[in-house]
């Protein structure tokens, strides 16, 4: 029985605690926050102990899950490493390229396993789209497109609002697109883009940014805190042999138009639903089960962190006017 502490009661905090209880082979031991009478609150809710410190915290539990604002990270990764304690940690992995370069070289110093929850890989729609691209569904990917967004996210603190914290829509929420780009498509060559970070803007964002992979394949991805509507998310990817698109807002499971069906009305729905599993679960489950098994999990820091350049790349795109080339050159 893996014993787990969680730091942070906020959205996130509160979403994982659901996980753990679901799981068999995890004991929620408790939480722990900068608010001790939220910690406290949350606590009872889910009928564990709430910890007035993370030092008491940490004494308690095998791993911790920590589900703070970015800049936090850090340090409540250092210490969980300086503790022999596995650490589940929310993305982004850091705010900057140092910070993610420094929780790396503890966790591999400690021996402990370090991975940054990437969701996105575990949500069926995408991860059954990139099940199919490597199956050659579309042939060769040559044009995808992503969007996600919703409304403004409102925190403890207001703390989404502070760039200087959340790295705005690029570095928070588009993140998860980056990295399944990543993982999905192979590495990223070049960034440019566009935003409305920088405008002044009182509770709105936008960004657009192009991603030219060193396939070749060209991905765009839009974040959008501008909708007041609900959350919404779709993609496409294009290859030479067909299409793979996904909507949110379409209560149909994920199809597949091939080039090769004869013209019009080639649609295959693929049958599984894409709201089947909770992928919050789904990621929480896969590091627990690794941890217990002593094994990698299929998310590395590395991935955090490489999703976290092309994050940085973009928001530099925004404020230089310039295409970032990544890994330094011209
Ligand atoms: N994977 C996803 O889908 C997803 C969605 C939302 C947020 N996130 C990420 O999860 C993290 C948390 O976001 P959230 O929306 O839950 O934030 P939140 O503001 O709702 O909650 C954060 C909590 O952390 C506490 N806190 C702040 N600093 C602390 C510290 N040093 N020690 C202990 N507690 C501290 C706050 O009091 C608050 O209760 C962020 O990194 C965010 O980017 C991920």
């Amino acid at each position: 029985m893996l014993r787990v502490g969680i730091v942070g009661v906020g959205t996130m905090g509160r979403t994982h605690a659901s996980a753990y209880t679901k799981l068999p082979n995890v004991q929620l031991v408790g939480f722990t926050d900068a608010i001790a009478d939220a910690a406290q609150r949350v606590a009872s809710q889910f009928g564990v102990q709430a910890f007035d410190s993370y030092e008491t915290l940490l004494e308690q539990v095998d791993m911790v899950d920590i589900c703070t604002p970015t800049p936090t990270h850090l340090e409540l990764v250092l210490r969980a490493a300086s503790a022999g304690k596995h650490i589940l940690c929310e993305k982004p992995l850091g705010r900057t390229l140092p910070q993610c370069e420094q929780m790396i070289e503890a966790a591999n110093k400690a021996g402990v396993t370090l991975m940054p929850a990437q969701v996105l890989r575990f949500f069926p729609e995408f991860k059954q789209a990139r099940d199919l691209v490597l199956a050659g569904a579309v042939g060769t990917p040559a044009a995808i497109r992503t969007r996600r967004g919703g409304p403004y996210p409102r925190a403890a603190n207001d703390w989404y609002a502070d760039f200087e914290q959340s790295g705005g829509p690029i570095l928070d929420m588009v993140i998860h697109d980056f990295d399944w780009l990543r993982w999905t498509f192979g590495e990223v060559e070049r960034v440019f883009a566009k935003a409305l970070t920088f405008k002044g803007l009182d509770h709105i964002d936008y960004a657009l940014i192009t991603l030219r992979l060193k396939s070749g394949a060209i991905a765009h991805v839009e974040a959008n805190w501008a909708d007041p509507g609900g959350f919404k998310v779709d993609f496409e990817i294009a290859g030479d042999a067909g299409m793979i698109a996904f909507d949110s807002r379409l209560a149909t499971p994920l199809t597949v138009a091939k080039q090769d069906a004869g013209g019009g009305g080639g649609g295959v729905a693929v049958p599984e639903s894409p709201l089947a599993e909770d992928p919050y679960m789904l990621e929480i489950k896969h590091f627990v089960d690794s941890v217990q098994a002593g094994q990698p999990p299929s998310i590395t820091a590395e991935d955090g962190m490489k999703a976290v350049e092309i994050a940085l790349a973009a928001i530099e795109s925004v404020r230089t006017g310039k295409v970032i080339r990544l890994g330094g050159g011209a």
